[in-house]
């Protein structure tokens, strides 16, 4: 399709005018695609933007939902200040394992944790140990879970964090009320549970590039 041909062409443009990967970042891709990981990360000048807005937010505290090989964790850490903490769920122990690496040749492993198992058991783990809320969530792992992800992250929250779903546009799939894909009702299921609360103010953007036609959703936690 040429339209994806353009929009390859201008995220590699931006990527390596204003997020280009040094040794770490190229690393993580590397050693992400030689473990036979899925290419699903991030592209660059997303994880950039995930980098900007844990600034814009002051951020001292992520949670992460899909941790994958850990480049968009990367880039989320390395917004942090050094007594900053991000956690990320992840439930393949052998993407965690391949991502801890990651996150050492980063030097972030003592910032960053990654905590290996279902979110959906993780989650209230996390919350028993009762956490200084998290300023920012990334919600990037199995979407049909995401409305309880949405769900979670608000618990862990305080007014005026904010919380981001990965991948809610899906090619504009997201439109299809009557479908049974898991992916497109979780997602929906998020959208929903964002509209729905009074607690949460938000919004999805559509993004094209290097990874198709997909989007964000943001939300900021009001109460
Ligand atoms: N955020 C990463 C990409 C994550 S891909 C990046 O941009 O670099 C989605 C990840 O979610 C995969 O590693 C997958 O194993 C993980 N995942 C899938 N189901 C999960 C679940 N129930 N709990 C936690 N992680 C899950
Ligand atoms: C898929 C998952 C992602 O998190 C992503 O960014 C792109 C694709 C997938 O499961 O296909
Ligand atoms: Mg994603």
């Amino acid at each position: 399709m040429h339209e994806q041909t353009v929009w390859t062409a201008v995220d590699e443009y931006v990527t390596s005018a204003l997020a280009p990967d040094d040794e770490a970042l190229r690393a993580a891709q590397e050693s992400s695609e030689k473990a036979g990981l899925p290419p699903i990360a991030v592209a660059g000048n997303q994880g950039k933007f995930l980098h900007l807005l844990a600034r814009l937010q002051g951020a001292r505290r992520i949670l992460e939902i899909g941790t994958l090989g850990g480049y968009s964790t990367i880039w989320l850490a390395r917004a942090l200040p050094e007594d900053g903490r991000l956690v990320s769920l992840e439930y393949d122990a052998r993407h965690a394992e391949v991502a801890g690496e990651n996150l050492a040749r980063a030097g972030l492993d003592r910032i960053a944790e990654i905590r290996v198992g279902a979110a959906l058991d993780s989650l209230p783990v996390l919350a028993a140990e009762n956490p200084e809320p998290f300023d920012l969530t990334f919600i990037d792992a199995d979407k049909v879970n995401n409305a309880h992800y949405v769900e979670w992250a608000l618990k862990l929250s305080r007014p005026g964090s904010v919380i981001v779903v990965d991948n809610v546009v899906r090619g504009g799939r997201v439109t299809e009320h009557d479908s049974e894909e898991p992916a497109i009702v979780g997602t929906r299921a998020a959208v929903r549970a964002v509209a729905d609360n009074p607690r949460l103010d938000g919004t999805v953007v559509q993004t094209v590039g290097v990874k198709g036609y997909d989007g964000f959703l943001l939300a900021r936690v009001v109460s």
